[in-house]
């Protein structure tokens, strides 16, 4: 099958040398796109700029802000049987790019932002998406509930949940632990390294889109 990952963050810039971006690591999607891989499917991995080697057999598309990372996955997702959404997407971008470097001048700086595209909640109105589709969520509060509301939102079969305030798992680690919140009911997958939960979560993907399928 034909699967689309995206992941890491992206870079949303503020003058020739400064960017507004976040702490994901990418490496929960590196590991996704790597056990697709693995697993004998073609993968599209399109990433925002991280620190990891591409994983092996995968095809890698890179991107910059969130508007390239829309444009990419526009351009591609038609011919995908499966989307897997694990980029930390900048919420807002700087409305106007400077066109050099801001200099240090007054006490206070304000920044105007504007929404970027949401990538994920546009893929089936936008993009007429009608394969598997896989949201992500990283939540402070309220998982589960967060994570519904995100699932039917965004039109995802399901929503893979992780709570970013609990230390040492999600964002920068090397440990994730997840739930899984389908339409009709939300499983638990324990602390587990990416690389472990990677395959758990392909194994979970493949089989829903096998049964949705039938
Ligand atoms: O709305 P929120 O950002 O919490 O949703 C997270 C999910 O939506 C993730 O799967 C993320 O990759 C995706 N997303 C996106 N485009 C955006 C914002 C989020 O694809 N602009």
């Amino acid at each position: 099958m034909n699967i689309l990952v995206t992941a890491g963050p992206t870079r949303e810039p503020i003058d020739p040398v400064r960017f507004i971006s976040n702490r994901s690591s990418g490496k929960m999607g590196y590991e996704i796109a790597a056990a697709f891989a693995h697993a004998g499917h073609a993968v599209l991995l399109v990433s925002g700029h991280t620190a990891l080697d591409v994983p092996d057999g995968v095809d890698f598309l890179p991107v910059d802000t969130a508007a390239s990372m829309h444009e990419a996955v526009a351009h591609h997702i038609g011919r995908m049987q499966i989307a897997v959404f694990t980029a930390a997407v900048a919420d807002y971008t700087p409305l106007a790019v400077a066109p050099e470097k801001l200099k240090k001048s007054a006490d206070t700086l304000t920044l105007e932002l504007v929404k970027t595209p949401d990538i994920l909640g546009t893929a089936r109105s936008s993009f007429g998406f009608d394969g598997t589709l896989v949201g992500f969520a990283a939540e402070t509060e309220n998982l589960e509930a967060n994570a519904r509301a995100k699932l039917t939102r965004k039109g995802c079969d399901l929503v893979i949940a992780n709570d970013v305030s609990k230390p040492g798992i999600g964002f920068d680690s090397n440990h994730n632990e997840v739930m899984l919140v389908y339409p009709e009911r939300t499983e638990f997958l324990p602390l587990a390294s990416k690389h472990d939960l990677a395959h758990q979560l392909v194994q979970a993907i493949l089989e829903l889109h096998l049964s949705t399928r039938m």
